[in-house]
């Protein structure tokens, strides 16, 4: 068993494969001596020797996933080949894999014996998957746990994580076009909501962040690993206490502080996310020059000036998105890192303002929506009403006193075609 804390300190990180492991983080950052990161030593635990014993393990909830042996997915993987490895995360390899029984396609996780992430981990995953099931969550085909040997089988998901399309790309790479990160953002943002709002009691799933949004061949986005997913406050409660746990950068700064987590860390996560999507930087970057190297650090004076909102633009969308969409989004992702967690929107709203900022190019979809009720004056419009970015020549005044409505505004995008690239003309 194993935990780590999410710590502040500039990470000493290679560019690549670096970015999102909390393993790497405590292994080679020199972190302030904070109050987190003395807590979160890894902590050895009783292990389940056998499938049978995780199903024992997991408190008498019915697992229903799938059982394998280790010889079943070793052959699936061609004994974990080279050739065969899509990824390394905190919690050990991936391995793309085909089942012999059923030549069903699967990516198959190994937990490294030596990491950081370990066997409660396991644990949670199993168990969680094995009770959550949606359409923007990941699926788990099933698991092993084979003497020392713990595997996670999954899903096979083509086009691998959000972080794999974003950031860092390679020269010959095809940089995401501005309406699939919308319709990424609209994915993840509706597995959220389930485990936020559909989901009884709700679940904060606690690691949002773009390696862990995974894509299938349409760019339809799951949530992945919910290894620190953690049931929600119940009854008048609005919080749960647990040691800090998650991924530095991504981490709500309250919970980092307190250790008191609620849904609104989880909408923290994802203003970090969409600020990604909508900057294509890294939540933590060293190369770059120091006043740059947090993003969200660097945002925060632009989110005062929408008309500088186009500034935060990633330079690979060569200025192809809708401007009205743009600023939008940048007002959404401000609310989402407020530092006050009651101001930051539900994940419900987000995912109302989303639909119909994300299906604006997309004719069929935008029938869809428009089948739908109108939303209701959400809590964002609220929230959003300091932000000012009609056509993005607002100033600070004009952001305090507009009172414009994202919802509204969103769901006119979405039915008149301003999120159409045309829309590029109203600049
Ligand atoms: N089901 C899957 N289908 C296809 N590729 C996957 C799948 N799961 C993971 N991957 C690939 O493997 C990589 C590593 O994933 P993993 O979850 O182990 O680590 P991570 O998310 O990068 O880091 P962390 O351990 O901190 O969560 C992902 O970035 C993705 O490219
Ligand atoms: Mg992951």
């Amino acid at each position: 068993m194993s935990c780590f804390g999410c710590f502040p300190g500039h990470a000493n990180k290679q560019r690549r494969s670096d970015s999102g492991k909390r393993q790497q983080q405590q292994q080679q950052q020199t972190p302030a001596p904070t109050r987190q990161d003395t807590l979160h030593q890894p902590r050895p635990g009783p292990e389940p020797a056998s499938n049978k014993d995780v199903g024992k393990d997991s408190g008498g909830k019915n697992i229903k996933a799938q059982t394998f042996t280790f010889r079943e997915l070793a052959a699936a993987t061609k004994n974990f080949r080279q050739e065969c490895l899509i990824g390394e995360g905190g919690f050990g390899r991936v391995y793309r894999g085909k089942l012999e029984q059923t030549d069903q396609v699967v990516a198959v996780k190994q937990l490294d014996r030596n990491g950081l992430q370990g066997n409660r981990e396991f644990l949670v995953e199993v168990l969680m998957l094995s009770l959550l099931h949606h359409e923007n969550l990941v699926n788990l085909v099933g698991y092993c746990a084979d003497g020392e040997q713990r595997l996670l089988v999954y899903e096979y998901m083509p086009q691998r994580s959000l972080e794999d399309h974003l950031l860092d790309l390679s020269p010959s790479q095809k940089p995401l076009e501005w309406s699939t990160r919308m319709k990424i953002a609209w994915g993840a943002a509706k597995g959220l909501e389930y485990l936020h709002d559909k989901v009884n009691p709700p679940v904060i799933y606690r690691d949002l962040k773009s390696s862990n949004i995974l894509l299938d061949e349409e760019f339809n986005a799951k949530l992945s690993d919910f290894g620190l997913a953690k049931l929600g406050p119940t009854g008048e409660k609005m919080h749960v206490s647990s040691r800090v746990m998650g991924t530095y950068g991504y981490c709500a700064p309250e919970y980092q502080r307190t250790g008191q987590l609620t849904l609104k860390s989880d909408v923290y996560s994802f203003g970090v996310v969409l600020l990604e999507l909508i900057t294509g930087r890294r939540v933590v970057d060293t190369a770059r020059p120091i006043e740059e190297q947090n993003l969200v650090t660097w945002a925060e004076p632009v989110f005062r000036v929408p008309k500088k909102f186009g500034e935060l633009a990633d330079p690979l969308l060569k200025s192809n998105y809708p401007v009205r969409c743009l600023n939008q989004v940048v007002a959404i992702a401000a609310t989402c890192l407020n530092e006050e967690p009651s101001m930051r929107p539900m994940i419900s709203d987000i995912v109302t303002a989303l639909s119909f900022l994300s299906l604006g190019d997309g004719e069929n979809n935008r029938e869809s929506i428009r089948g739908q009720p109108p939303p209701k004056d959400a809590r964002i419009i609220d929230i959003l009403g300091d932000y000012f970015w009609e056509d993005g020549t607002g100033d600070d005044d004009e952001a305090a006193a507009g009172q414009v409505k994202v919802v509204a505004e969103a769901t006119e995008c979405g039915s008149n075609s301003c999120c159409d690239m045309q829309c590029q003309s109203e600049r």
